[in-house]
């Protein structure tokens, strides 16, 4: 890519919320094409259930075309009652899982850390999530969640079965432990490896290729093994223990749900999934926020668009190493915050509810105000 060309970026509202919370989002892209040296070409297009309901499919082969020779993917967020019923291949979280797989965006980092202002939305004690930054490496496209065989089946006396099947290769567990050991050199060299060595064969390799990668290529960071029920614990009793948590599909799909809600809300936690670099350097990558569609609140303009924001900062981070740009971000949403305006789901006595597009309006402003 020329160091001038515009970048392509694929922007997927999806269903419900998503499309409120993406319009935001969109908001912030212009601004940054308005006031720093960088262009975007926006492709945007369909997913999920607003895919179904167009083409018949929750992703077309277009958009997963169009996802895979674009520098970066915008997400909104998917599904909702409306699609429930529906088939699974047809259901909006197939398209999401089929355009995870067929980018092979293996790495998904999930980022957890608190904002002071909202310590007092977080169900913990203040002191116990103060200053908390933790980072999810999950393992995203293996696992159970793609493991053959699975299915139901009715058994010869008429009562069924139900299959599905966790499975890894070294090599799956050898690239995400990877960019976990990169990622805890920037922060603080620290590795939690998390599985259920105790109970599983997966667990066992997992346990066996981290600990080798480690000794290979890794010495100077810490790494700690963990079993995944008691992270679970750890993460409420003394999340700060952490600093990079690396582990499998399912388990970081359940360990980083309930990390989000340290920080008080699922409003605020942006995500990055990423595929391995090529011989230029190039990785296909996709940005989401971490919480759904929220239909039972979307449409009517009170979601919180800071999760998509902040995903937007993600990727001006890892897909464009505009590590100013995104810090610029991330400190406005601090600084906006700190001004006292809460959307719905982070309200706290004393504060001032907004609407979607009013904390969009603050959030510029103090774009503005910070970049002078
Ligand atoms: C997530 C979601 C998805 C998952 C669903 C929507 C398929 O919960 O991104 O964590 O289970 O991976
Ligand atoms: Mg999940």
């Amino acid at each position: 890519m020329a160091a001038n060309a515009n970048k392509k970026l694929v922007v997927l509202p999806g269903d419900y919320a998503g499309p409120e919370v993406m319009d935001q989002a969109l908001r912030v892209v212009h601004w940054m094409e308005k006031r720093r040296a960088v262009a975007f070409d926006l492709d945007e297009r369909s997913i999920g259930g607003a895919s179904y309901d167009e083409f018949g499919t929750p992703l077309t082969d277009e958009t997963l075309a169009a996802a895979k020779a674009s520098d970066a993917v915008l997400l909104g967020a998917i599904g909702g009652p409306k699609y429930d019923g529906l088939p699974r291949e047809s259901r909006p979280e197939a398209g999401l899982l089929k355009l995870r797989k067929e980018m092979d965006l293996f790495a998904n980092l999930r980022p957890v850390v608190t904002f002071d202002a909202l310590l007092d939305a977080s169900s913990l004690k203040p002191e116990i999530v103060q200053g908390l930054d933790i980072m999810f490496v999950r393992e995203l496209t293996s696992g159970i969640y793609f493991g053959e065989p699975r299915g139901i089946e009715t058994l010869p006396d008429g009562t069924r079965r139900a299959v599905d099947t966790q499975v890894y290769t070294e090599g799956e567990i050898r690239r995400v432990a990877e960019v976990a050991f990169d990622l805890a050199r920037k922060r603080s060299n620290k590795v939690h490896s998390v599985e259920k060595e105790n109970v599983m064969a997966t667990g066992r390799l997992w346990r066996e290729v981290v600990t080798d990668l480690h000794k290979e290529k890794y010495q100077d960071v810490e790494l700690d093994h963990m079993y995944a029920d008691n992270c679970g614990m750890q993460l409420v009793r003394n999340p700060k223990q952490f600093d990079v948590i690396v582990t499998d599909n399912l388990f970081g799909d359940l360990l980083s749900d309930c990390a989000s809600m340290l920080p008080g809300s699922l409003g605020m936690l942006p995500s990055a999934s990423l595929g391995a670099p090529d011989e230029t350097g190039r990785r296909l990558a996709m940005y989401e926020p971490i919480h759904g569609s929220a239909p039972d609140i979307a449409g009517k303009g009170v979601v919180n668009p800071l999760a998509a924001i902040l995903s937007f900062a993600m990727l001006l981070r890892y897909s464009f190493d505009m590590e100013d740009e995104a810090a610029l971000i991330e400190q406005a949403v601090q600084d906006v915050l700190g001004g006292g305006i809460r959307t719905a789901d982070i309200m706290s006595q004393g504060m001032a509810k907004v609407s979607t597009g009013v904390m969009g309006d603050a959030l510029l402003k103090q774009l503005d105000k910070l970049s002078g």
